[in-house]
């Protein structure tokens, strides 16, 4: 018998998330996060092998003289935090929009005078191939110090097809050159750019990029900024068909700024996720939970536009609707890494209690994502994706907030950040 390659042991709670792999969790399975004391967990050649109590995975004869061993004592384990909606692909940075924010100017005003969104297209173009990636590689980087180990990457900063290509491109490639899995999400029905109207740039998505992008299998994903004013129910509805008849799974940003029927339209094509959905009628939310749509909440968008406005995060739950956690980790309305952040403000915004926020930053997300066969638990089999968190209990992680709670990040078995 070949021995595990690395084992932690001696946790004092050990999160395991197991169980909800073939289902995203809802209602009060949310709160079912699989808790062990004096937790260990074995990997081998990148995989967890044996899950249990110190006692039990030192019983069951994997632990050899080669294993590495590393005490998690007084601490939490957990699965790594799964990312399910970011636009990292990017150059450039909007600081310059801070002061235009504070003075009360709405973030679509900002996008319709030319900046926001459109101003991060110029940037990106500008930049060559390996200004974006050493820059977006920085933000990985700082994600996984921050215990994220798995991310969904959206393009939308191109808006033609040869830039968001050139976007997917590079997210293909990093994705093989750093440590982070990445999942590709084409968005070119981001904005709408200058010289088209929305229902031109909505025809040219349709009849000239979608099929380029399927043909050259550059994405899992396709998503669309349905919000009035940029793409209308009928514009996403029609992108999101084209999408959905050429294989793609589906994604989008629904109801953020004003209720448009966003939910609803989410539940008719039955997409994977609704992401945002601030503004989600009821009927809207009872439409998700109907069809099992994963809502993606991101609070520190909420937090970042400064409009004292959450989604209705426990309606939600008592609906049934699965709710996964992210970042939308971008340079205008979420310019943040970190998903620890994310923890801290959906327990004190959307009122999740700890289990529910990780559920929703784990295995949740990793359903949103098409990936809760490989990530998201602690679980025999699983990719071994683990976090050791320097924290006493579970309820400090959201607790103790605008620190980094990570002490190490383990991905496919190996230690690569501490
Ligand atoms: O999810 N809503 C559209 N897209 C991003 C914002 C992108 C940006 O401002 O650059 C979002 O909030
Ligand atoms: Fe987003």
């Amino acid at each position: 018998m070949k021995f595990a390659d690395l084992l932690i042991h001696s946790a004092s709670t050990m999160v395991t998330m197991e169980g909800h792999s073939g289902s995203p969790a809802r209602g009060e399975k949310m709160s079912e996060v699989g808790l062990r004391e004096d937790g260990a967990v074995a990997m081998r050649e990148g995989a967890i092998v044996a899950v249990g109590t110190t006692e039990e995975v030192l019983a069951g004869g994997w632990v050899g003289p080669e294993t590495r061993r590393i005490s998690a004592q007084g601490k939490v384990v957990s699965p790594g935090f799964v990312d399910p909606h970011t636009h990292v692909i990017y150059a450039g940075s909007r600081e310059n929009e801070l002061s235009l924010k504070l003075k009360g100017v709405p973030y679509l005003e900002i996008l319709k005078q030319g900046g926001g969104i459109l101003s991060t297209v110029r940037s990106t173009k500008q930049a060559t191939d390996e200004e974006i990636k050493a820059q977006t590689r920085r933000r990985l980087q700082t994600m996984l110090s921050l215990g994220t180990t798995t991310v969904e990457v959206k393009s939308g900063y191109g808006l033609t097809l040869d830039e968001e290509m050139r976007a997917l491109r590079l997210i293909k490639e990093l994705d093989s050159e750093q440590v982070i899995d990445l999942v590709p999400t084409f968005m070119g029905a981001h904005a709408v750019p200058s010289g088209y109207s929305e229902e031109e740039f909505t025809n040219y998505i349709i009849a000239d990029v979608l099929p380029q992008i399927a043909a050259r299998n550059l994405a899992e994903f396709c998503d669309v900024f349905c919000e009035p004013g940029i793409f209308s129910v009928h514009s996403s509805e029609r992108i999101l068909s084209k999408a959905k008849q050429l294989n793609f799974r589906l994604k989008i940003h629904a109801d953020e700024l004003d209720a448009a029927g966003g939910a609803e339209l989410a539940a008719k094509l039955g997409v994977t996720s609704a992401d945002h959905l601030l503004q989600a009628s009821d009927g809207g939310i009872a439409a998700l939970a109907e069809q099992g749509v994963i809502a993606v909440l991101l609070p520190a968008t909420s937090f970042n536009l400064a409009k004292n406005s959450y989604a209705r995060a426990r309606d939600m739950i008592s609906a049934g609707v699965p709710v996964a956690l992210a970042t939308d980790s971008n340079p205008g309305s979420s310019p943040t890494e970190s998903m620890p952040l994310v923890l801290t403000l959906a327990c004190l915004y959307l009122r999740l209690t700890p289990e529910e926020a990780l559920t929703a930053a784990t295995i949740n997300a990793a359903h949103a994502i098409g990936r809760a066969d490989e990530v998201g638990s602690i679980e025999v089999g699983k990719q071994g994706d683990v976090l050791i968190l320097d924290i006493p209990n579970l309820n400090y992680l959201p607790y103790h907030f605008g620190n980094n709670p990570v002490g190490t990040v383990i991905k496919r078995g190996k230690v690569v950040w501490n």
